[in-house]
């Protein structure tokens, strides 16, 4: 008899369907009971880090998790994030990426250290990492050399953490990403579903980096202090796509800090160096990645698609947060999704944001 193929233990993977993962994300939150979850208690965290502690102030609770800063005896600081909405798995996948990316050695990347996993409690208490994150030198005036200085070392590392995952060199996943953009709830015109199909049909063939993806390298997770950056925020599930997904990542976010600040202070000069950091961000990162596989029209297109793609993904999140809202849901109190005047100010940013990626792919020059 032929033996039975089993599918591979462990948790679940994600191939390249973000959208329709952010949906699933977004049942599990309409079906959320009222949390039993406690944070957990000092002697608890005592017990757990083996010292004492001086202090544990809560620093942010949003509907993922609670998050701890703690004071040690010894002096030294750690952060505690209890997981709200998750399982114990993804608490252990986060706990073991923190473990693996400092495996891969990088120079100028820091990660925070694992320093206990409390599992009936889903809390990860990891080493508390000093210094700015990229999203607030963006928004600092004092801080310009910084903010540079912060982009094009996140460039690097990117690079190198793609080169350490690249799984394989291959075709670039079109009919996986049309799939997936297919779901996404948002109306196209006639125009842009053309643009869209173009796209697909130009980067069908074309060779790009596969492996697992960080999924969240954004600026609000690079944390800047004394050249080095410290990278939090460890995906929690693995995802496997294309690995320029972080890049878009990366970009997309700057993009939007650079859209709210220019809203807020219209400052040319500001404007250009937000400009520059990016560019230095991406000079970096190709110098490291090395010569793309893409010539640099598709690679423009590969770039803006998946950028739609996390624009959808971000969409998807924000509406299914406002129809919580709506019906009144648990989740929905206090301030955890947020507050419900921006929730409802960011769907229409983000439609901005579309119509402006669309135009954008259709300017690339083949
Ligand atoms: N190791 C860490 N050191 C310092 N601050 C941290 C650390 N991990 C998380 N934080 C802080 O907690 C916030 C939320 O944690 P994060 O892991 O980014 O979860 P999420 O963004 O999913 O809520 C971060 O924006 C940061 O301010
Ligand atoms: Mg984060």
């Amino acid at each position: 008899m032929k033996e039975q193929v089993l599918p591979p233990p462990g948790p679940p993977t994600i191939d390249c369907s973000y959208i329709e993962a952010a949906r699933g994300r977004v049942a599990e939150m309409r079906a959320w009971k009222p949390e039993t979850l406690d944070p957990p208690s000092v002697p608890e965290l005592e017990a757990m880090l083996g010292q004492p502690i001086t202090r544990c102030d809560s620093i942010g609770e949003n509907w993922r998790n609670r998050v701890y800063r703690i004071g040690l005896e010894n002096g030294a600081t750690a952060l505690a994030k209890q997981v709200i909405m998750g399982t114990g798995e993804m608490l252990q996948y986060q706990h073991d990426q923190l473990l693996g990316l400092a495996k891969l050695n990088i120079s100028g990347l820091r990660v925070p250290k694992p320093l206990g996993l409390m599992r009936e409690k889903r809390v990860l208490i990891m080493e508390f990492a000093r210094g700015e994150t990229i999203q607030a030198l963006v928004w600092n005036r004092r801080r310009e050399r910084e903010l540079m200085q912060a982009c094009e070392l996140a460039g690097k590392i990117l690079g190198q953490i793609e080169i350490a995952r690249t799984e394989k060199i291959g075709a670039m996943p079109v009919k996986e990403l049309a799939r997936d953009l297919a779901i996404a709830r948002w109306s196209l015109t006639k125009r842009q579903q053309t643009l869209l199909s173009q796209a697909f049909a130009r980067l069908a063939g074309v060779n790009v980096r596969v492996g697992e993806v960080y999924y969240d390298y954004k600026p609000a997770n690079l944390i800047f202090a004394d050249d080095q950056i410290s990278l939090i925020d460890p995906p929690d599930i693995f995802r496997r796509g294309v690995l320029l997904w972080d890049f878009a990542c990366f970009r997309s976010s700057m993009r939007r800090h650079l859209w709210r600040l220019s809203l807020r202070w219209p400052d040319q000069r500001r404007r250009a160096l937000i400009h520059q950091s990016l560019a230095g961000f991406e000079r970096s990162y190709l110098s490291k990645v090395g010569q793309p596989y893409l010539e640099p029209a598709l690679f423009a297109t590969a770039l803006q698609l998946l950028e739609l793609q996390r624009t959808a993904v971000l969409m998807t999140m924000q509406q299914g947060k406002v129809e919580l809202a709506q019906l009144g849901r648990p989740i929905a109190l206090g301030k955890r999704l947020g507050s419900s005047l921006a929730n409802r100010l960011t769907l229409p940013l983000l439609e901005v944001e579309k119509h402006w990626l669309f135009r954008q792919l259709a300017r690339i020059r083949f």
